[in-house]
């Protein structure tokens, strides 16, 4: 039997290969779903200087494959990897990917980000056109691969070979646009009659996820609360709730799901001690040696222990954390943080560590396994989120028995039943205002020193099932709406 037409990924990262958030969870766990349900599947990626590749070694597929217009002579190389039977495709292009980061430094942005994505959407494209029969969707996230949906557009009109494509764009988070200078606009290789305001133009500069939006034939999102917010709200639609809006009868929001492959407290390798619902002594070994490894003291053992991990920036609500760091440690609890971003931040979250000595510990990095051991380790989770596409960090934190203090927005209120509804799994405030967040982890906190009903709430968090093939199935919905036969 002929194999089923093929959905590509088009991501900038992929997990294990690279992450920087979510966006690389997701492409580690719903290419996968979607290829376990039967579906052929495959995702393209940048290969990076830095990839993780210890695991699922690379083998070269095609070399010096031109990549075209608008740079006729450059060329990329395409490896493969296997990856639970599912093909990764990654493009190899040193001057644009083997660098110490991924998108920026601490300086800022790099400075040929535009480029170094034209050409990445391009040789998508290039490595669509190698494959035996052109995808009948190719699936692209976020404005690193925005480009991939209008190129296609564009290319459909007068390529028959890409009749029958398809293209899903997802917005992974609104507030990162890809907006350039017009300049690049005319070396990207759209056409001119792209640059206009409902195309590629947004106020004089060039902007790949409008593109993305305007030329995609389906939009997707990362939860159905923020599909709702980015059309009622300029403050979460960043400015592109107009062409949202236009676009509404093609955007939809699909929750994310949660890898339990990688993230379920019963067997996760980064754990010193496993643990179930019902298992809450496990959990107190987890504490116990979190306590340790960074240097808290025991005493801790005794009182609620709060954790954070996620991106230093104002999305993330870490300077409201910041603010109410004098009032929170008066409640006599202990404080993790697991996070880099806005220095400003960094710098204050190291200086706290001085001010509560024993009680509050900063690791300003990104350290993948120290946050499976935080998630495990701590009590309560905090996740005072600006917005929230989806969050991921919560869903982890539902299952591994930490519940969550969060903002009612976006994929948080998606995900977390409030306090003191009977069936809670943890607590939400509506505004993202100090003293509404301090009231809400006092009440956590509160519950948590009545046994009976924190480990009730506990076990209740537990047993959440955010799957991603119920995501998975969603996606195919969406897929056979377009008309693909996947
Ligand atoms: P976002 O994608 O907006 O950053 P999500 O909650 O969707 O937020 O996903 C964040 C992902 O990145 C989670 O897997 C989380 O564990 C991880 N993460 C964030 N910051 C760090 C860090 N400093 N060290 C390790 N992992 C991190
Ligand atoms: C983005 C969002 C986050 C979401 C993730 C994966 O980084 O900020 O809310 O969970 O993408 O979709």
């Amino acid at each position: 039997m002929p194999p089923k037409p093929l959905i590509l990924f088009a991501s900038s990262e992929m997990y294990p290969f690279s992450k920087t958030g979510g966006l690389g969870d997701v492409l580690g766990a719903l290419p996968l779903a979607l290829h376990r349900q039967g579906c052929n599947t495959a995702v393209v990626t940048p290969l990076y200087g830095r990839l993780n590749t210890s695991e699922y070694p690379l083998h070269l597929l095609y070399s010096d494959c031109p990549v075209g217009y608008p740079w006729a002579p450059i060329t990329t190389d395409i490896y493969l990897a296997d990856f639970h039977g599912m093909p990764v495709y990654f493009i190899h292009r040193d001057e644009y990917f083997d660098r110490r980061f991924y998108y920026n430094t601490y300086r800022g942005d790099y400075f040929d980000n535009c480029e170094r994505f034209i050409f990445f959407s391009r040789a998508v494209l290039e490595l669509s056109r190698l494959l035996e029969t052109p995808p009948a969707v190719i699936h692209a996230s976020d404005w690193q691969t925005a480009l991939v949906p209008a190129y296609l557009y564009f290319a459909r009109m007068s390529d028959p070979a890409w009749r029958d494509t398809r293209t899903v764009l997802t917005i992974h988070n609104l507030a990162f646009q890809g907006r350039f200078s017009s300049r690049l606009f005319w070396t990207s290789g759209l056409p001119p009659h792209a640059w206009s305001m409902d195309g590629a133009e947004y106020h004089g500069d060039f902007n790949l996820l409008k593109a993305g939006i305007a030329y995609s034939d389906m939009v997707t999102t990362v939860s159905p609360s923020y599909a709702r917010e980015i059309r009622v709200s300029a403050e979460c639609g960043c400015g592109l709730e107009g062409i949202l809006t236009k676009r509404s009868d093609h955007v939809r929001g699909i929750l994310n799901g949660a890898d339990y492959d990688v993230w379920d407290p019963r067997d996760d390798r980064y754990l010193p001690c496993c643990y179930g619902a019902k298992d809450a002594e496990g959990k107190e070994s987890c504490k116990s040696e979190l306590l340790k490894e960074l240097g808290l003291s025991d005493e801790l053992m005794d009182k609620p222990v709060l954790g954070f991990i996620g991106r230093l920036r104002e999305q993330k609500g870490i300077d409201l954390l910041l603010d109410i760091l004098p009032e929170l440690m008066k409640l006599d609890v202990g404080m993790v943080v697991l996070g880099e971003g806005d220095i400003v931040y960094e710098e204050q979250c190291l200086a706290a560590m001085e001010d509560y000595l024993g009680r509050f510990s900063a690791r300003v990095s990104y350290t993948e396994d120290l946050a499976h051991r935080i998630q495990a380790g701590c009590d309560i989770f905090l996740m005072p989120s600006r917005y929230e596409p989806c969050g991921l960090t919560q869903i982890y934190a539902l299952r591994y028995g930490t519940p969550p203090v969060a903002t009612a927005v976006g994929g948080l209120s998606d995900t977390i039943v409030p306090y003191p509804d009977p069936e809670a799994t943890g607590f939400t405030f509506r505004e993202s205002e100090p003293e509404q967040f301090l009231e809400a982890i006092r009440q956590a906190v509160t519950v948590w020193q009545d046994h009976a009903a924190w480990s009730a709430l506990r076990e209740r968090a537990m047993r959440q099932e955010f799957t991603w093939d119920k995501a998975a199935h969603k996606y195919l919905d969406v897929y056979h709406a377009l008309g693909a036969a996947v």
